[in-house]
């Protein structure tokens, strides 16, 4: 069941996508309509093909954020009814993108870590076992392995799968496994792996063996929300974490907790990650010794928070809502699909993680054991992307076009054929 939320689009995003009706998109329609809101960055003489990494911004980010320091120069304290406005508005609509049909169960966070650092810090448990996998971003892996350097969990870790030729798979086998031989309490995947884009196989089963040992699960969502439909409540993780600065386009300090509503109305679910806006009155400043917790997903706000990344957040948030997510993911597959072709006439095998492009995100990738290295001939050459663990990412957008993609494969070919 996808979210009975209705997404908040601004007038501008509306107008611009309006005239796209619900038809499928097209390279044309795409350069007609959304192509202009992109004006800055398509000044840009590069191809940028790493949007996996840091997604492109809309013109009108600037004017977003514009409007969140003129609220503070023209009405000072007054601005905070602006800025949590937008709070508000920011939690509704990703609780539209993943599924939710509470917006208090999204958390505003300024990164996925930290999301996470606040179900470390809500287990009951002393020293709560938590099973992880080796897929696991940097932020999480770094994160978890401190809290067992420091005896504060206890971290199992799911190894991955070598297969010849393809980079390691996470194994959705080897993950049920460890859960049923184990007693975890916390269980933390990706569903769709940063490395690999490889989207987690069973991921309903695992959640479900998880839960059926009392586990929590912790779904990172990072390179799913935006890409794939997620269906946050049907899936049935407690809890997920994810960020804007990828797919939806809205630069970092704008990441989120989400926490399945059947806890929402917990009180022995709590974070230790708290603050005075987790209180039941922010600003009756009454001060009891008995912390009075705010009602359902308000008593996981934390301390002050911060309003610019929400602003910077808003329009690219708002465009992946608009165009909606199955219809850019259809593009997305199309785009992933010529490009492949594009390299593969360059004699270049590429690949998507998964083991079927359904299986997979959004990204491409060429195995290239000089892969950092690659990168950055490739920069200099005009060619924008990324490397991690022995390969080359590659993720056009909805501004790429398919004479970009061309440009792209040539430059490629040719800076690759000269290492
Ligand atoms: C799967 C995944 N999780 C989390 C993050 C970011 O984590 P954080 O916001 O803690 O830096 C990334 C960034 O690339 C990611 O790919």
């Amino acid at each position: 069941m996808s979210s009975g939320l209705k997404p908040i689009i601004g007038e501008r995003i509306a107008q611009a996508v309006s005239p796209l009706g619900s038809a499928a998109l097209t390279e044309e329609s795409l350069r007609a309509h959304i192509a202009p809101l992109f004006s800055r960055v398509r000044q840009r003489s590069e191809i940028y093909l790493s949007n996996h990494s840091l997604g492109r911004p809309l013109d009108l980010l600037a004017d977003d954020v514009r409007e969140a320091l003129d609220a503070w120069y023209t009405d000072m304290d007054g601005a905070w009814d602006v800025w949590l406005k937008e709070m508000t508005t920011f939690r509704h609509n990703i609780a539209c993108l993943i599924g939710l049909n509470r917006a208090d169960a999204v958390v505003p966070k300024i990164s996925a870590g930290q999301g996470l650092r606040a179900v470390m810090n809500a287990m009951p448990q002393e020293k709560p076992r938590v099973i992880a996998t080796r897929g696991e971003f940097d932020s999480i892996d770094f994160i978890l392995k401190t809290y067992h350097a420091r005896a504060r969990a206890s971290v199992g870790w799911v190894e991955t799968r070598d297969q010849p030729g393809r980079p390691p798979e996470v194994d959705a086998g080897a993950i049920l496994d460890a859960i049923r031989s184990g007693s975890p309490d916390l269980v933390v995947v990706s569903h769709i792996c940063y490395a690999t884009g490889q989207r987690l196989d069973r991921v309903e089963e695992i959640i479900n063996a998880a839960q059926a040992k009392g586990a929590l699960v912790v779904l990172d969502a990072f390179h799913s929300a935006g890409v794939i439909p997620v269906d946050f409540e049907g899936l049935g993780p407690d809890f997920a974490i994810g960020g804007s600065y990828k797919y939806t386009r809205g630069g970092p300090g704008a990441a989120w907790l989400a926490i399945h509503p059947r806890h929402l109305d917990n009180p022995r679910l709590r974070t230790l990650d708290t603050g005075w806006f987790a209180k039941r009155d922010t600003f009756g400043f009454e001060r009891p010794d008995e912390p009075l917790f705010a009602d359902g997903g308000d008593a996981w706000l934390e301390a002050t928070p911060a309003p610019l990344p929400l602003f910077q957040a808003r329009s690219g948030l708002q465009l992946v809502l608009a165009l909606g997510v199955e219809r850019l993911r259809r593009y997305s597959l199309e785009q992933l699909g010529a490009l492949r072709d594009v390299l593969k006439n360059h004699d270049i095998e590429s690949y998507q993680g998964g083991r079927t492009p359904d299986q997979s995100g959004a990204f491409l990738l060429i195995p290239r054991a000089d892969a950092h290295p690659a990168c950055g001939a490739l920069k200099q050459a005009g060619v924008n992307v990324d490397a991690r663990l022995g390969h080359l990412r590659l993720c056009p957008d909805v501004v790429t076009t398919r004479a970009e993609m061309e440009r792209a494969g040539a430059i490629i070919a040719r800076v690759l054929a000269g290492r």
